[in-house]
């Protein structure tokens, strides 16, 4: 049988597809509709390989998805297709909404018509997980507990707006249909393939290009961090063992402010990549007006998915951090060629 992964040419799929691929040998159909933010360049080294297909399409095309579902007899659908990202949710949000809400109505419009048509076996086994943000919850004071499953929805951006609304339909299809669904909520990830609008890969290809690194407002705000590498291995854990109709909340107990990201980025790319100067890249750090609604702080309890599933994180932020770095200074052609035409224009518009 066979995974469909919607959103396998972005930071999160294409992850999640490589390392499929490398851990075992059910195929994968990466379907991806290739915004700004998809690169089929994430799944080159896929080439010629007959355990993965790629089609351009998008999740709001029923027809495509169900033709998809019936001629590679799935088992499995993996939905991290959507927009992700919050400034630009801010703005302009309604993309956000034709993607993450109304995408993902169609994606399960076109799931419920294939698995009524399966056998009850195949329908039994058949899963949709659904990849979700912490981002949902809102934001935490400094001293709050961290975000559990039975943590009240309350999203402060467009984006978490969008996906806290994706997460519903999700549930909804579930409770009505009976589709045996599983939504996920994951913190901020960081690794390679990153688009380079979100944080990390942000300050590291302004650091190398001496551009101002920008941290909105006091940059005190802090972000929960999770290797991609263990998200995917949560992904994988979830799509074995999950119970359908569950919440699982993934995160790595990591909660770090955003000046301590940008600064370790700066002592890592000083050690690695001098500044001709000398000087150190932490020179370049400039505060900038903070994001309108900017959540203070993100932190995510696992205890239900390390309790329930056995799922721990194997990377340590420092380790996963110059790991990135790394990543990122060896492959300068693969940052040149996404940070083209439409990322200036985005890069222009955001910080003037
Ligand atoms: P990304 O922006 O890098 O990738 C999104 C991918 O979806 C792109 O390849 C894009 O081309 C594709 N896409 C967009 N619209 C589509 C459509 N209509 N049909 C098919 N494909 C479409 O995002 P990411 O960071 O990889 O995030 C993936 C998922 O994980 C998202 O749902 C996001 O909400 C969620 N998530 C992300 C993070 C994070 O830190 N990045 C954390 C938790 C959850
Ligand atoms: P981001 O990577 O956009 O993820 P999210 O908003 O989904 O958490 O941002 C991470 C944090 O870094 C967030 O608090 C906003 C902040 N940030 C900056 O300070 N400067 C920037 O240029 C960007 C892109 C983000």
């Amino acid at each position: 049988m066979t995974i469909l992964v919607t959103g396998g040419a972005g930071f999160i799929g294409s992850n999640f597809v490589l390392d499929w691929l490398a851990a075992n040998d059910e195929p994968v159909v990466t379907l991806d509709a290739l915004t700004y933010a998809g690169n089929l360049a994430n799944l080159t080294s896929l080439t010629g390989d007959s355990r993965h297909q790629f089609v351009r399409g998008s999740i709001g095309d029923s027809a495509l998805v169900g033709r998809l579902l019936r001629g590679h007899d799935v088992r499995a659908v993996i939905n991290f297709a959507a927009e992700s990202h919050v400034d630009r949710s801010i703005s302009g949000p309604a993309p956000f909404f034709e993607t993450n809400v109304m995408g993902t109505l169609h994606l399960l419009e076109a799931v419920k018509a294939y698995v009524t048509g399966l056998e009850e076996t195949k329908r039994r086994d058949f899963r949709f997980l659904h990849v979700s943000t912490d981002e949902v919850y809102g934001t935490l004071a400094r001293d709050e507990a961290p975000f559990a499953e039975t943590n009240p929805y309350k999203p402060n951006s467009p984006y978490a707006a969008s996906k806290a609304s994706s997460d519903h339909l999700v549930r909804a299809y579930r409770e009505t249909y009976g589709l045996a669904t599983i939504v996920t909520n994951c913190s901020n990830n960081y690794g390679p393939l990153q688009f380079p609008e979100k944080l990390i890969p942000l300050i590291v290809h302004n650091a190398l290009n001496g551009k101002a690194l920008p941290l909105y407002g006091d940059g005190l705000q802090v972000r929960d961090w999770l290797y991609v590498g263990d998200h995917c291995s949560a992904l994988r854990r979830v799509l074995e063992a999950g119970k359908p109709g569950e919440t699982y909340n993934i995160g790595g107990d990591n909660q770090k402010t955003n000046i301590e990201v940008v600064r370790t980025i700066c002592a890592l790319l000083d050690a690695r990549r001098p500044r001709p100067d000398g000087a150190s890249y932490a020179a370049q750090i400039t505060h900038v007006t903070d994001r309108p609604g900017h959540d203070r702080r993100y932190a995510i309890d696992p205890t239900k998915l390390a309790g329930e599933l056995g799922w721990r994180p194997a990377v340590v932020f420092e380790e996963g951090l110059a790991k990135t770095v790394d990543w990122y200074l060896g492959n300068e052609a693969w940052v040149t060629d996404v940070t083209s035409g439409a990322y200036r224009e985005w890069v222009a518009r955001q910080y003037g």
